[in-house]
């Protein structure tokens, strides 16, 4: 079953009236249930723009070529009010970014409260979930502490332990390693393989580490605004069978 399926997105930045760049030419891609995908491709290609409308941060351009569809679990999204989007944002999807974002003056868990609040968990239930997640990144004992006291690599995985705290169907992380060494980065691989392989979350990951994408199940490549492969799962490479197609 396919949990996300994007076709004919769009979206072009207009950075003034004649002086515009499409992110994105007419997009097509297709991210089965239980999935962890890489999206990999040179810098400006517009991946960090595909993954922002794939967790509905953004909405796809709606004006030219075909209308842009994109389904979450069968459900049409891509027409959805921005307060509709955020709501299912909430409660469906989790983000982790390369720059952790978190919040400095803040401490790990009062970063992971955040989430919480936003999700709508309150009170002793999201204190109780807040030092479940950072359990689950192995950081139960620096809830205390800012971002400032903790590695870059104790850093991302709070910032993970925040992604995760609503239990989200999806984790989008737009390259989660790459501000990390390849110890650290190897680390944050694990425990989001960990949990795509314990909880069944669908992963999609942008990253320019090769390695990083060879460990994941599918590597969708971009180009210049476009999907150019959308890659093998393993189970299909090692057969040599074809690629997945976008379904049509
Ligand atoms: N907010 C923005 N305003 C204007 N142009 C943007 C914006 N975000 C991205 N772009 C441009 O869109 C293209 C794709 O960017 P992006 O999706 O960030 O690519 P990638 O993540 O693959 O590096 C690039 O040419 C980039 O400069
Ligand atoms: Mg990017």
């Amino acid at each position: 079953m396919e949990i996300l399926e994007g076709r004919n997105l769009r979206k072009t930045y207009k950075l003034s009236r004649k002086n515009t760049v499409e992110a994105l030419k007419g997009v097509e891609i297709s991210i089965g249930q239980g999935e962890m995908v890489a999206i990999m491709g040179p810098s400006g290609s517009g991946k960090s723009t595909l993954m922002h409308i794939l967790g509905l941060l953004h909405a796809p351009d709606p004006n030219h070529g075909p209308a842009p569809e994109l389904f979450l679990a069968g459900q049409n999204v891509a027409a959805l009010s921005d307060n509709d989007r955020t709501k299912l944002r909430a409660r469906r999807m989790g983000f982790v970014f390369q720059d952790f974002n978190l919040v400095p003056t803040l401490t790990a868990i009062e970063n992971v409260l955040l989430a919480c609040d936003y999700a709508g968990i309150k009170g002793g239930a999201a204190k109780t979930a807040a030092l479940e997640a950072l359990g689950l990144v192995g950081l139960a004992d620096r809830a205390n502490h800012k971002p400032s006291e903790l590695s870059g690599g104790e850093q991302q995985r709070v910032a993970i332990a925040r992604a995760l705290v609503n239990k989200p169907e999806i984790i989008l992380a737009d390259e989660p390693t790459g501000n990390l060494d390849s110890e650290r980065s190897a680390e944050v691989l694990a425990l989001l393989r960990q949990f795509n392989r314990e909880h069944g979350q669908t992963i999609v990951l942008v990253t320019h580490d090769s390695e990083v994408g060879e460990a994941c199940d599918r590597i969708i490549r971009m180009r210049d605004g476009r999907i150019r492969d959308h890659g093998l799962q393993a189970s299909a490479r090692a057969l040599g069978g074809q690629p997945v197609a976008a379904s049509a």
